[in-house]
């Protein structure tokens, strides 16, 4: 499954899919090695700097902002965005691009934080769900779920919240079948559905853009979590 329909409709090149992530790690696990330095190396016969095992300096666009980490090339964006910029929106829930708990924006498409790693997210624009409020007013989709009632324990609902999102900026006023697709990466186990498809349907009167930076984060720069 996958949390929107732009990963149905580009399913091999729009998400880091899971099965990718395994496969660039083994790629990266195989390729012949050659010291350039205390903690890079090189690949053989490539100049393609592979950093690690050691923690490296990273800088991820968050929201509008860059955040400073330092962070082993092994961590996912979720581990990085929750342990080390202290961003809890996002959810670890199945760690393992199942249930869409961990759905963060990346470059406008929804996308699993927790197998895509935080390095391969530099230089990306990337949005939680602490991004979306503005100016003390919630974002229009945030409001829906809110108006109705689309959560119960509300740990899938950050997730879906973004899905959703990145689902009304693509197709302002979406089909069934697209809902279906840009919802279908998320799961709920509470079963709000119902509630979460009215949400999708009020929010669409709404003319959604993207927005990148907020003129002021929630509780401190963090949501529940
Ligand atoms: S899909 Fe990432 S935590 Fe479930
Ligand atoms: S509201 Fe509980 S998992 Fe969705």
């Amino acid at each position: 499954m996958s949390s929107s329909d732009e990963r149905h409709d580009k399913p091999d090149n729009s998400a880091v899919s899971r099965r990718n992530f395994l496969k660039g790690t083994s790629l990266a696990l195989t390729i012949p090695l050659v010291t350039g330095g205390e903690n890079e190396v090189k690949a053989a016969g490539a100049d393609v700097p592979i950093l690690g095992p050691d923690k490296v300096n990273i800088t991820l666009n968050v929201n509008g902002a860059p955040k400073q980490a330092s962070v082993e090339p092994r961590v996912t964006l979720l581990d990085a965005l929750r342990n080390d910029l202290d961003i809890t929106g996002a959810k670890r829930v199945c760690d393992r691009a199942t249930c869409g708990a961990c759905t963060v924006i990346m470059d406008g498409k929804p996308i699993y934080a927790c197998t895509t790693l935080a390095i391969e997210a530099q230089g990306k624009k990337i949005r939680t769900v602490e991004g979306l409020e503005q100016n003390g007013k919630l974002h229009p989709v945030q409001q829906a779920f809110w108006d109705n009632d689309a959560q119960q324990c509300g740990f899938c609902t950050p997730g879906f919240v973004m899905a959703c999102t990145a689902l009304l900026e693509k197709h302002p006023k979406p089909t069934p079948e697209q809902i279906e697709l840009g919802t279908g990466g998320n799961l709920c186990r509470c079963g709000t559905y119902h509630g979460i498809k009215a949400a999708i349907a009020q929010a669409s009167a709404s003319r959604l853009t993207p927005r990148t930076a907020p003129a002021k984060l929630t509780r401190g720069g963090k949501s529940n979590g």
